[in-house]
């Protein structure tokens, strides 16, 4: 307060930091609670403590920080432990890429956090990861999306950067790589992609089932678009999802029109992980090679995610260079 007792523009200023700060805090404690048993009561004196800390740090603010690149690497997360190898394909590109600047993870199911928690595998939320970066000082940030379309999981990430944004006393700038599948140009390069990683076994007249994950979110529409441009340069090369449409009903349709009697299934989807192994190779009766068996359609699954491919991944590293140029 001055003298004549109205309140400072700076008062002011320093309470806004302090409630942002709070309620980041609140924040971080929340994700604790979730993936911890500890009474409640230990919490909210922390939450207590810590409140009055960053009370005392919200008086501190003002002074240009150094600038401090870092790069968080954002991914839907899996339980199944092979399918980690998706993920560290992608760190070990990355690293070579940006060599010096600090990568960090952030995985956006809350079901796959708490499952590998049960494991003592502690796996930072995007919130929880941008919590920590905002406190080891990181100035500038490039959140990559390792998601394939620009679906609700994208559009969330892109709410809780929003968010991030507009922290007074926080990042400097906060930028959001986009996902595979994006633009007019993605579709060109993941189709060749796609059609340089057909699995080198397959003979002339078998056909090759990839498996999207579909959402009901508009970008659904991503997965016949497409197949579309993957049948311009390979008839028998088709595109189903587990959530969305086109489903393995209408792909089987498709199939037994063109009389196809093999197939290879290969996962659309960044990591071979559960939906591989379970609806598309495994042996439950809706499963993908048992609803092409019945339609006469023999299967091969081939258990690899598109990230387990460097030209998948230079995709990806693309998106990243791209937000990287603008911090
Ligand atoms: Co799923």
């Amino acid at each position: 307060m001055d003298k004549q007792g109205y309140p400072r523009i700076t008062d002011i200023v320093g309470l806004g930091i302090f409630l942002f700060r709070a309620m980041l805090i609140f924040l971080f404690i929340g994700e604790i609670m979730k993936q911890s048993r500890l009474p409640k009561f230990i919490f909210m004196s922390l939450v207590v403590v810590l409140g009055s800390i960053s009370l005392t740090f919200a008086g501190s603010h003002g002074h240009k920080k150094d600038t401090k690149k870092g790069i968080l690497l954002v991914a839907f997360g899996t339980s199944v432990p092979q399918a980690q190898k998706s993920f560290d394909h992608i760190a070990d590109m990355v690293g070579k890429e940006f060599g010096t600047i600090p990568v960090k993870w952030a995985y956006t199911s809350s079901i796959i956090r708490k499952k590998l928690a049960k494991q003592g595998k502690q796996l930072d939320s995007v919130e929880m990861a941008l919590v920590k970066m905002m406190e080891q000082g990181f100035t500038h940030v490039a959140v990559q999306s390792l998601h394939t379309i620009r679906g609700e999981e994208y559009d969330d990430l892109v709410k809780t950067v929003q968010a991030f944004s507009h922290l007074p006393d926080g990042f400097e700038k906060i930028i959001v790589g986009e996902p595979l599948l994006n633009l007019e140009d993605d579709m060109k390069t993941v189709t060749q992609a796609i059609i340089d990683n057909l699995p080198p076994q397959r003979t002339k007249n078998e056909a090759v089932v990839l498996m999207g994950h579909g959402t009901p979110h508009p970008s659904n529409a991503f997965y016949a678009a497409l197949m579309f441009h993957l049948q311009r340069k390979d008839p028998l090369v088709f595109v189903g999802t587990v959530e969305g449409s086109p489903d393995i009903t209408e792909i089987k349709d498709m199939m037994v029109e063109k009389k196809i009697s093999k197939a290879w299934l290969v996962p659309f989807m960044s990591v071979a992980g559960d939906h591989a192994m379970n609806d598309m190779a495994g042996d439950e009766e809706d499963s993908w090679k048992n609803i092409l068996g019945k339609a006469g359609i023999s299967s091969t699954p081939v258990m690899k995610g598109t990230a387990e491919y460097d030209n998948m991944v230079t995709i990806w590293i693309a998106h990243l260079k791209t937000a990287m140029s603008y911090l």
